[in-house]
């Protein structure tokens, strides 16, 4: 048995705020009851639920996708700045968690869930899951930058990297535009990989994690659910 308001909130019907006025304008039906009040407890397998006339089927997990600012931590707790969970209070009881990390001034596509086996399955090295980043780089990144990602190139730590796909966008004497593939997920590994070529990055978008990319119509800072074809996608 469960909360009515957070079986609707897991469903995807919308955040608690917008579940509280749905359930006010009386338009939930519980096993053919109108409904007054969130807090009754219904039983998820069994009770019927309608919303307009419509089934709602209870979801144990929720998938988002974040389009990260610079500036939060990608973590569930931090003693001394904003997490990324912050910026989605309304989903502070669904227990969710940001799958990988992005640096505190890393941009861009982060997954967010309580669903330990998907994000174990994403995040383990053993599967070599494609991340796709955007980035701008001070100076000139060259042919031979490509060729050296292709080969691996070694860290400061003198880890050589799996092959990486590096594309070169556009380039001026100050500044080059890139998107790179990396397929391992080592601490701030895009920024080293670039290091290890005498290169600094100065803006880092994530923008593709496995088959999920980023929506470009999500704005900084905002969130939304994954569609069931986005979520099968990432399950394969
Ligand atoms: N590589 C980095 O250097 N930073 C990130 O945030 C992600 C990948």
């Amino acid at each position: 048995m469960m909360r009515l308001d957070k079986l609707l909130c897991h469903s995807g019907l919308g955040t608690r705020t917008e579940v509280k006025k749905i359930i006010q304008q009386k338009r939930i039906y519980v096993d053919g009851q109108i409904v007054k009040k969130g807090d009754i407890k219904v039983d998820e397998n069994l009770s019927v639920i309608e919303v307009d006339g419509q089934r709602i089927q209870y979801q144990p997990y929720l998938y988002m996708m974040l389009n990260k600012p610079a500036g939060y931590i990608s973590a569930t707790e931090d003693h001394d700045g904003k997490t990324v969970l912050s910026l989605l209070p309304e989903y502070d009881y669904a227990s969710l968690f940001p799958v990988g990390r992005l640096d505190k001034d890393t941009e861009g596509l982060l997954l967010l869930t309580n669903d330990g086996v998907l994000a174990h399955r994403l995040l383990s090295p053993k599967h070599h899951h494609g991340r796709r980043y955007y980035a701008k780089i001070e100076g000139v990144v060259t042919v031979e930058d490509v060729l050296a990602f292709q080969q691996g190139v070694i860290l400061d730590d003198g880890y050589r990297c799996l092959e990486a796909h590096l594309d070169i966008l556009n380039v001026d004497e100050k500044q080059s535009d890139i998107e790179v593939e990396v397929y391992e997920g080592k601490f701030h590994q895009v920024k080293r990989m670039f290091e290890a070529r005498h290169k600094k990055v100065i803006y880092l978008k994530r923008i593709q994690m496995h088959h999920l990319c980023l929506d470009p119509d999500l704005p900084l800072g905002k969130y939304r659910f994954l569609t069931k074809e986005e979520i099968d996608e990432l399950k394969q």
